[in-house]
Protein backbone atom coordinates (compact mmCIF):
# COMPACT_ATOMS: atom_id res chain seq x y z
CA UNK A 1 0.00 0.00 0.00
CA UNK A 2 1.26 3.49 -1.05
CA UNK A 3 1.95 5.91 2.17
CA UNK A 4 -0.73 8.36 2.81
CA UNK A 5 0.39 12.10 1.10
CA UNK A 6 -2.25 13.61 3.07
CA UNK A 7 -5.52 15.76 2.02
CA UNK A 8 -5.57 18.75 -0.46
CA UNK A 9 -9.14 20.31 -1.59
CA UNK A 10 -9.31 20.61 -4.88
CA UNK A 11 -5.64 19.19 -5.34
CA UNK A 12 -4.44 22.59 -4.23
CA UNK A 13 -0.42 22.20 -4.44
CA UNK A 14 -0.50 18.61 -5.01
CA UNK A 15 1.95 17.45 -7.43
CA UNK A 16 0.05 14.59 -9.22
CA UNK A 17 3.01 13.47 -12.44
CA UNK A 18 5.65 14.82 -14.21
CA UNK A 19 5.73 16.93 -17.13
CA UNK A 20 8.35 18.27 -19.58
CA UNK A 21 5.73 20.17 -21.62
CA UNK A 22 4.43 24.06 -19.84
CA UNK A 23 4.98 25.21 -16.43
CA UNK A 24 3.32 27.74 -14.75
CA UNK A 25 5.19 29.78 -12.45
CA UNK A 26 2.38 31.54 -9.66
CA UNK A 27 4.18 33.96 -8.00
CA UNK A 28 6.79 35.05 -10.94
CA UNK A 29 3.96 35.44 -13.15
CA UNK A 30 5.53 32.89 -15.44
CA UNK A 31 4.35 30.46 -18.05
CA UNK A 32 6.67 28.21 -20.06
CA UNK A 33 6.56 25.79 -22.70
CA UNK A 34 9.72 23.30 -22.41
CA UNK A 35 12.01 25.97 -20.94
CA UNK A 36 10.69 29.14 -23.43
CA UNK A 37 8.76 32.23 -22.18
CA UNK A 38 5.31 32.31 -23.45
CA UNK A 39 6.03 35.96 -24.53
CA UNK A 40 8.99 35.09 -26.98
CA UNK A 41 6.91 32.27 -28.44
CA UNK A 42 4.14 35.28 -28.99
CA UNK A 43 6.62 37.72 -30.31
CA UNK A 44 8.15 34.93 -32.86
CA UNK A 45 6.66 31.60 -33.08
CA UNK A 46 3.36 30.20 -35.27
CA UNK A 47 0.86 28.01 -34.14
CA UNK A 48 2.18 24.95 -36.77
CA UNK A 49 5.79 25.52 -35.16
CA UNK A 50 4.69 25.53 -30.87
CA UNK A 51 1.96 22.59 -32.17
CA UNK A 52 5.24 20.88 -33.34
CA UNK A 53 7.31 21.78 -30.09
CA UNK A 54 4.48 20.87 -28.05
CA UNK A 55 3.97 17.40 -29.34
CA UNK A 56 7.44 16.35 -30.22
CA UNK A 57 9.64 18.15 -27.98
CA UNK A 58 11.76 19.50 -30.04
CA UNK A 59 11.95 23.02 -31.97
CA UNK A 60 11.35 22.07 -36.22
CA UNK A 61 13.60 21.64 -38.56
CA UNK A 62 12.54 23.83 -41.81
CA UNK A 63 11.08 19.78 -43.01
CA UNK A 64 10.17 18.86 -39.80
CA UNK A 65 7.87 22.11 -39.91
CA UNK A 66 6.81 21.18 -43.33
CA UNK A 67 6.08 17.96 -41.97
CA UNK A 68 3.82 19.17 -39.25
CA UNK A 69 2.16 21.73 -41.88
CA UNK A 70 1.00 19.14 -43.92
CA UNK A 71 -0.41 16.82 -41.24
CA UNK A 72 -2.48 19.70 -40.03
CA UNK A 73 -3.45 20.25 -43.53
CA UNK A 74 -4.82 17.20 -44.60
CA UNK A 75 -6.18 16.12 -41.50
CA UNK A 76 -8.96 19.14 -42.07
CA UNK A 77 -11.91 17.44 -43.14
CA UNK A 78 -14.53 15.74 -41.22
CA UNK A 79 -15.72 12.26 -41.47
CA UNK A 80 -19.85 12.24 -42.91
CA UNK A 81 -21.18 11.07 -39.59
CA UNK A 82 -19.43 13.51 -37.62
CA UNK A 83 -20.78 16.24 -40.27
CA UNK A 84 -24.15 14.92 -40.09
CA UNK A 85 -24.21 14.98 -36.22
CA UNK A 86 -23.09 18.78 -36.07
CA UNK A 87 -25.45 19.40 -38.56
CA UNK A 88 -28.55 17.88 -36.67
CA UNK A 89 -27.48 19.27 -33.48
CA UNK A 90 -30.17 21.93 -32.52
CA UNK A 91 -29.11 25.88 -32.59
CA UNK A 92 -29.85 26.09 -28.85
CA UNK A 93 -27.50 23.63 -28.39
CA UNK A 94 -24.46 24.89 -26.92
CA UNK A 95 -20.95 24.53 -28.72
CA UNK A 96 -19.06 23.07 -26.18
CA UNK A 97 -21.51 20.45 -25.69
CA UNK A 98 -21.53 20.06 -29.60
CA UNK A 99 -17.88 19.84 -29.71
CA UNK A 100 -17.93 16.98 -26.86
CA UNK A 101 -19.86 14.65 -28.96
CA UNK A 102 -18.12 15.69 -32.55
CA UNK A 103 -15.17 15.17 -30.42
CA UNK A 104 -16.48 11.48 -29.32
CA UNK A 105 -18.10 10.93 -32.56
CA UNK A 106 -14.34 10.70 -34.09
CA UNK A 107 -13.21 8.32 -31.83
CA UNK A 108 -15.69 5.70 -33.00
CA UNK A 109 -12.55 4.68 -35.71
CA UNK A 110 -10.40 4.97 -33.13
CA UNK A 111 -8.34 1.07 -32.11
CA UNK A 112 -6.47 0.13 -29.56
CA UNK A 113 -4.10 2.37 -27.89
CA UNK A 114 -0.27 1.02 -28.55
CA UNK A 115 1.61 3.66 -25.86
CA UNK A 116 4.78 3.01 -27.57
CA UNK A 117 3.68 4.55 -31.02
CA UNK A 118 4.70 7.81 -30.52
CA UNK A 119 4.86 8.53 -34.00
CA UNK A 120 1.13 7.08 -34.95
CA UNK A 121 0.18 9.21 -31.37
CA UNK A 122 1.74 12.53 -33.02
CA UNK A 123 -0.13 11.70 -35.88
CA UNK A 124 -3.43 11.56 -34.52
CA UNK A 125 -2.90 14.12 -32.63
CA UNK A 126 -2.07 16.61 -35.31
CA UNK A 127 -5.26 15.39 -37.47
CA UNK A 128 -7.59 15.63 -34.14
CA UNK A 129 -5.76 19.42 -33.81
CA UNK A 130 -6.76 19.77 -37.39
CA UNK A 131 -10.62 18.38 -37.03
CA UNK A 132 -11.39 19.85 -33.98
CA UNK A 133 -10.74 23.23 -35.69
CA UNK A 134 -13.11 22.04 -38.61
CA UNK A 135 -15.66 20.98 -35.94
CA UNK A 136 -15.89 24.23 -34.28
CA UNK A 137 -16.39 26.26 -37.73
CA UNK A 138 -18.90 23.72 -39.05
CA UNK A 139 -20.99 24.19 -35.84
CA UNK A 140 -20.21 28.26 -35.49
CA UNK A 141 -21.98 28.34 -39.44
CA UNK A 142 -24.74 26.04 -38.73
CA UNK A 143 -25.80 28.02 -35.51
CA UNK A 144 -26.24 31.10 -37.73
CA UNK A 145 -27.93 29.43 -40.17
CA UNK A 146 -25.17 29.34 -42.77
CA UNK A 147 -23.42 26.29 -44.95
CA UNK A 148 -20.31 25.64 -44.06
CA UNK A 149 -16.97 26.60 -45.61
CA UNK A 150 -14.54 24.32 -46.99
CA UNK A 151 -11.03 24.46 -45.55
CA UNK A 152 -8.69 26.32 -47.75
CA UNK A 153 -4.97 24.30 -48.06
CA UNK A 154 -3.32 27.85 -48.88
CA UNK A 155 -4.00 28.99 -45.76
CA UNK A 156 -2.56 28.45 -42.08
CA UNK A 157 -4.02 26.94 -39.40
CA UNK A 158 -5.38 30.31 -37.97
CA UNK A 159 -6.18 31.88 -41.04
CA UNK A 160 -8.16 28.77 -42.17
CA UNK A 161 -10.12 28.34 -39.20
CA UNK A 162 -10.73 32.27 -39.22
CA UNK A 163 -11.86 31.58 -42.90
CA UNK A 164 -13.76 28.75 -41.93
CA UNK A 165 -16.63 30.66 -39.22
CA UNK A 166 -16.32 33.95 -41.40
CA UNK A 167 -16.31 32.82 -45.42
CA UNK A 168 -13.53 35.19 -45.95
CA UNK A 169 -9.82 35.15 -45.52
CA UNK A 170 -8.40 37.55 -42.81
CA UNK A 171 -5.99 40.18 -43.14
CA UNK A 172 -2.42 39.11 -42.34
CA UNK A 173 -2.47 41.35 -39.22
CA UNK A 174 -5.69 39.96 -37.65
CA UNK A 175 -4.91 36.12 -38.71
CA UNK A 176 -1.31 37.12 -36.64
CA UNK A 177 -3.29 38.20 -33.77
CA UNK A 178 -5.56 35.00 -33.56
CA UNK A 179 -2.57 32.78 -34.63
CA UNK A 180 -0.96 34.50 -31.22
CA UNK A 181 -3.83 33.91 -29.02
CA UNK A 182 -4.05 30.34 -29.71
CA UNK A 183 -0.73 29.90 -28.97
CA UNK A 184 -1.34 31.60 -25.55
CA UNK A 185 -4.02 28.96 -24.98
CA UNK A 186 -2.56 25.54 -26.12
CA UNK A 187 -0.82 24.63 -22.82
CA UNK A 188 -0.37 25.08 -18.81
CA UNK A 189 0.56 22.87 -17.04
CA UNK A 190 -1.69 20.85 -15.18
CA UNK A 191 -5.16 22.78 -15.57
CA UNK A 192 -8.66 21.23 -14.97
CA UNK A 193 -9.00 20.02 -18.70
CA UNK A 194 -5.40 18.74 -19.43
CA UNK A 195 -5.96 16.94 -15.98
CA UNK A 196 -8.81 15.03 -17.07
CA UNK A 197 -7.74 13.90 -20.14
CA UNK A 198 -4.71 12.68 -18.42
CA UNK A 199 -6.69 10.93 -16.18
CA UNK A 200 -8.72 9.23 -19.13
CA UNK A 201 -5.66 8.52 -20.43
CA UNK A 202 -3.98 6.77 -18.02
CA UNK A 203 -6.47 3.92 -18.17
CA UNK A 204 -5.20 3.53 -21.66
CA UNK A 205 -8.06 4.76 -23.28
CA UNK A 206 -7.74 6.40 -26.42
CA UNK A 207 -6.38 10.00 -27.66
CA UNK A 208 -9.46 10.72 -28.91
CA UNK A 209 -11.91 9.48 -25.87
CA UNK A 210 -9.48 11.21 -23.71
CA UNK A 211 -9.58 14.30 -25.68
CA UNK A 212 -13.33 14.17 -25.38
CA UNK A 213 -13.40 13.97 -21.74
CA UNK A 214 -11.12 17.10 -21.98
CA UNK A 215 -13.42 19.54 -23.53
CA UNK A 216 -16.44 18.28 -21.08
CA UNK A 217 -13.81 19.83 -18.13
CA UNK A 218 -12.84 22.97 -20.47
CA UNK A 219 -16.28 23.79 -21.10
CA UNK A 220 -17.27 25.03 -17.00
CA UNK A 221 -17.66 28.64 -15.77
CA UNK A 222 -14.57 28.33 -13.32
CA UNK A 223 -12.23 27.27 -16.61
CA UNK A 224 -12.34 27.73 -20.55
CA UNK A 225 -16.07 28.57 -19.78
CA UNK A 226 -14.86 31.75 -18.02
CA UNK A 227 -14.15 33.62 -21.30
CA UNK A 228 -17.69 33.73 -22.54
CA UNK A 229 -19.26 34.27 -19.52
CA UNK A 230 -16.50 37.90 -19.49
CA UNK A 231 -18.48 39.12 -22.48
CA UNK A 232 -21.87 38.49 -20.89
CA UNK A 233 -20.85 40.03 -18.27
CA UNK A 234 -19.90 42.87 -20.05
CA UNK A 235 -23.19 43.30 -21.90
CA UNK A 236 -25.17 42.96 -18.78
CA UNK A 237 -23.31 45.36 -17.67
CA UNK A 238 -23.76 47.60 -20.93
CA UNK A 239 -22.60 50.87 -20.25
CA UNK A 240 -19.05 51.75 -19.24
CA UNK A 241 -20.13 54.19 -16.80
CA UNK A 242 -22.42 51.48 -15.03
CA UNK A 243 -19.28 49.50 -14.75
CA UNK A 244 -17.75 50.66 -11.48
CA UNK A 245 -21.21 50.32 -9.42
CA UNK A 246 -21.41 46.58 -11.24
CA UNK A 247 -18.30 45.69 -9.52
CA UNK A 248 -19.21 47.33 -5.82
CA UNK A 249 -22.24 45.34 -6.41
CA UNK A 250 -21.05 41.81 -7.18
CA UNK A 251 -18.08 42.17 -4.39
CA UNK A 252 -20.61 43.02 -2.03
CA UNK A 253 -22.60 40.15 -2.90
CA UNK A 254 -19.73 37.80 -2.81
CA UNK A 255 -20.10 37.29 -6.56
CA UNK A 256 -16.94 35.84 -8.25
CA UNK A 257 -15.84 38.16 -11.04
CA UNK A 258 -15.46 36.10 -13.82
CA UNK A 259 -11.83 35.93 -15.91
CA UNK A 260 -10.27 36.91 -12.11
CA UNK A 261 -8.50 34.61 -10.01
CA UNK A 262 -6.40 31.97 -10.27
CA UNK A 263 -5.23 29.02 -8.78
CA UNK A 264 -1.63 29.08 -9.16
CA UNK A 265 -0.75 32.56 -10.49
CA UNK A 266 -0.50 35.67 -7.61
CA UNK A 267 0.06 38.14 -9.99
CA UNK A 268 -0.75 38.88 -13.17
CA UNK A 269 -0.71 35.96 -15.83
CA UNK A 270 1.35 36.48 -18.69
CA UNK A 271 -1.20 35.18 -21.05
CA UNK A 272 -3.49 38.39 -19.79
CA UNK A 273 -0.68 40.82 -20.30
CA UNK A 274 0.36 39.97 -24.38
CA UNK A 275 -3.70 40.22 -24.70
CA UNK A 276 -4.57 42.98 -23.45
CA UNK A 277 -1.08 44.43 -25.55
CA UNK A 278 -2.85 42.77 -28.54
CA UNK A 279 -6.49 44.10 -28.06
CA UNK A 280 -5.14 47.83 -27.41
CA UNK A 281 -3.23 47.47 -30.19
CA UNK A 282 -6.42 46.25 -32.03
CA UNK A 283 -8.82 48.75 -30.10
CA UNK A 284 -6.87 51.90 -31.36
CA UNK A 285 -8.12 50.82 -35.18
CA UNK A 286 -11.99 50.56 -34.01
CA UNK A 287 -14.67 52.81 -33.87
CA UNK A 288 -16.99 49.95 -31.71
CA UNK A 289 -14.74 49.92 -28.74
CA UNK A 290 -17.71 49.63 -26.17
CA UNK A 291 -17.11 45.97 -24.96
CA UNK A 292 -13.35 47.10 -23.98
CA UNK A 293 -13.69 50.26 -21.96
CA UNK A 294 -16.75 48.32 -20.16
CA UNK A 295 -13.74 45.70 -19.11
CA UNK A 296 -10.94 48.21 -18.65
CA UNK A 297 -13.62 49.96 -15.68
CA UNK A 298 -14.02 46.10 -14.71
CA UNK A 299 -10.50 45.68 -14.36
CA UNK A 300 -9.57 48.50 -12.89
CA UNK A 301 -12.26 48.77 -10.04
CA UNK A 302 -11.59 44.94 -9.21
CA UNK A 303 -7.54 46.50 -8.83
CA UNK A 304 -8.18 48.88 -6.39
CA UNK A 305 -11.08 47.11 -4.60
CA UNK A 306 -9.12 43.71 -4.02
CA UNK A 307 -5.89 45.97 -3.12
CA UNK A 308 -8.04 47.56 -0.51
CA UNK A 309 -9.64 44.66 0.38
CA UNK A 310 -5.53 43.01 0.98
CA UNK A 311 -6.79 39.98 -1.63
CA UNK A 312 -4.05 41.55 -3.89
CA UNK A 313 -2.99 37.72 -5.15
CA UNK A 314 -6.52 38.02 -7.37
CA UNK A 315 -5.65 39.30 -10.92
CA UNK A 316 -6.83 38.93 -14.11
CA UNK A 317 -6.42 35.48 -15.86
CA UNK A 318 -6.12 35.01 -19.95
CA UNK A 319 -10.14 34.41 -20.04
CA UNK A 320 -10.48 38.51 -18.94
CA UNK A 321 -9.10 40.07 -22.41
CA UNK A 322 -9.73 37.37 -24.76
CA UNK A 323 -12.85 37.94 -25.58
CA UNK A 324 -13.32 41.32 -26.37
CA UNK A 325 -10.12 40.74 -28.68
CA UNK A 326 -12.35 37.99 -30.22
CA UNK A 327 -15.05 40.49 -30.08
CA UNK A 328 -13.51 43.08 -32.55
CA UNK A 329 -12.55 40.29 -34.36
CA UNK A 330 -16.09 39.56 -35.39
CA UNK A 331 -16.29 36.30 -33.65
CA UNK A 332 -19.51 35.36 -31.65
CA UNK A 333 -19.18 35.52 -27.93
CA UNK A 334 -21.01 31.88 -27.38
CA UNK A 335 -17.70 30.77 -29.89
CA UNK A 336 -15.05 31.54 -27.19
CA UNK A 337 -14.80 28.30 -25.48
CA UNK A 338 -14.76 26.38 -28.35
CA UNK A 339 -11.91 28.65 -29.65
CA UNK A 340 -10.14 27.98 -26.26
CA UNK A 341 -10.53 24.07 -27.45
CA UNK A 342 -8.76 24.86 -31.02
CA UNK A 343 -5.85 26.17 -29.20
CA UNK A 344 -5.59 23.47 -25.98
CA UNK A 345 -6.36 20.05 -27.68
CA UNK A 346 -2.34 20.83 -28.51
CA UNK A 347 -1.78 20.87 -25.00
CA UNK A 348 -3.85 18.04 -24.14
CA UNK A 349 -2.80 15.69 -27.04
CA UNK A 350 1.46 16.42 -25.84
CA UNK A 351 0.19 15.66 -22.55
CA UNK A 352 -1.33 12.01 -23.32
CA UNK A 353 1.93 11.41 -25.84
CA UNK A 354 4.42 12.44 -22.96
CA UNK A 355 2.66 10.10 -19.71
CA UNK A 356 2.31 7.04 -22.53
CA UNK A 357 5.63 7.00 -22.44
CA UNK A 358 5.92 5.85 -18.61
CA UNK A 359 2.11 5.28 -17.81
CA UNK A 360 0.69 4.36 -14.43
CA UNK A 361 -3.42 4.63 -13.97
CA UNK A 362 -4.20 8.00 -11.75
CA UNK A 363 -5.75 6.23 -8.72
CA UNK A 364 -5.87 9.00 -5.94
CA UNK A 365 -7.35 8.28 -2.45
CA UNK A 366 -10.23 9.68 -0.89
CA UNK A 367 -10.51 11.24 2.82
CA UNK A 368 -13.98 9.03 3.73
CA UNK A 369 -16.11 11.07 5.70
CA UNK A 370 -19.08 8.76 6.42
CA UNK A 371 -20.26 6.58 9.21
CA UNK A 372 -17.64 4.21 9.76
CA UNK A 373 -20.41 1.04 10.39
CA UNK A 374 -24.35 1.68 9.53
CA UNK A 375 -26.84 -0.93 9.21
CA UNK A 376 -29.39 -1.96 5.86
CA UNK A 377 -32.71 -2.68 7.36
CA UNK A 378 -35.10 -4.01 4.60
CA UNK A 379 -37.93 -1.40 2.92
CA UNK A 380 -40.48 -2.42 4.96
CA UNK A 381 -38.75 -2.01 7.82
CA UNK A 382 -37.79 2.06 6.31
CA UNK A 383 -41.22 2.72 5.36
CA UNK A 384 -42.71 1.74 9.10
N1 LIG B 1 -13.86 37.37 -8.19
C1 LIG B 1 -13.95 37.67 -6.89
N2 LIG B 1 -13.33 36.98 -5.91
C2 LIG B 1 -12.58 35.95 -6.27
C3 LIG B 1 -12.44 35.57 -7.62
C4 LIG B 1 -13.12 36.32 -8.58
N3 LIG B 1 -13.02 36.01 -9.88
N4 LIG B 1 -11.65 34.49 -7.69
C5 LIG B 1 -11.31 34.19 -6.44
N5 LIG B 1 -11.88 35.06 -5.59
C6 LIG B 1 -11.77 35.02 -4.13
C7 LIG B 1 -12.69 33.95 -3.58
O1 LIG B 1 -13.98 34.45 -3.34
C8 LIG B 1 -11.97 33.53 -2.34
O2 LIG B 1 -12.21 34.50 -1.34
P1 LIG B 1 -12.39 34.05 0.21
O3 LIG B 1 -11.05 33.50 0.59
O4 LIG B 1 -12.76 35.32 0.90
O5 LIG B 1 -13.47 33.01 0.22
C9 LIG B 1 -10.48 33.62 -2.71
O6 LIG B 1 -10.44 34.59 -3.78
C10 LIG B 1 -9.88 32.31 -3.23
O7 LIG B 1 -10.71 31.87 -4.32
P2 LIG B 1 -11.00 30.35 -4.65
O8 LIG B 1 -12.20 30.26 -5.50
O9 LIG B 1 -10.97 29.55 -3.39
O10 LIG B 1 -9.73 29.99 -5.52
P3 LIG B 1 -9.54 28.64 -6.32
O11 LIG B 1 -8.08 28.50 -6.48
O12 LIG B 1 -10.28 27.52 -5.72
O13 LIG B 1 -10.24 28.97 -7.74
C11 LIG B 1 -10.63 30.04 -9.81
C12 LIG B 1 -9.57 29.56 -8.81
C13 LIG B 1 -9.95 30.42 -11.11
C14 LIG B 1 -11.59 28.89 -10.08
C15 LIG B 1 -11.39 31.24 -9.22
O14 LIG B 1 -10.49 32.32 -9.05
C16 LIG B 1 -12.57 31.67 -10.05
O15 LIG B 1 -13.66 31.09 -9.91
N6 LIG B 1 -12.40 32.70 -10.96
C17 LIG B 1 -13.48 33.09 -11.86
C18 LIG B 1 -13.57 32.13 -13.03
C19 LIG B 1 -12.42 32.29 -14.00
O16 LIG B 1 -12.05 33.38 -14.39
N7 LIG B 1 -11.85 31.15 -14.41
C20 LIG B 1 -10.76 31.10 -15.39
C21 LIG B 1 -9.50 30.62 -14.75
S1 LIG B 1 -8.00 30.88 -15.71
C22 LIG B 1 -8.16 30.06 -17.20
C23 LIG B 1 -8.67 28.70 -17.13
O17 LIG B 1 -8.25 27.87 -16.36
O18 LIG B 1 -9.57 28.43 -17.92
Amino acid sequence: MSADVGFSKGLAGVVADETSISQVQGDAGRLIYRGVPIEELAENATFEEVTHFLLRGELPSESGLEATRKALLDGRSLPQHVESLIDSAGKSAHPMKVLQAATAALSFSEGVVDLKDKEGNINAALKLTAQVATAVARFSRRRRGLEPVAPDPSLSHAENFLYMIHGEKPNKEEARTFDVALILHMDHDFNASTFAGRVIASTEAGLISSVSGAVGALSGPLHGGANERVLQMADEIGDPAKAKEWVLDALKNKKKVMGFGHRVYRTMDPRAKVLRSMLEKTVAQKSDTATYEILLTVHDTMIEQLSAKQKDYIWPNVDFWSGSLYRLMNLESIDYTPIFAVARVVGWCSHIVEMWQDNRIYRPAAKYVGPESAQFPGLQKRSS
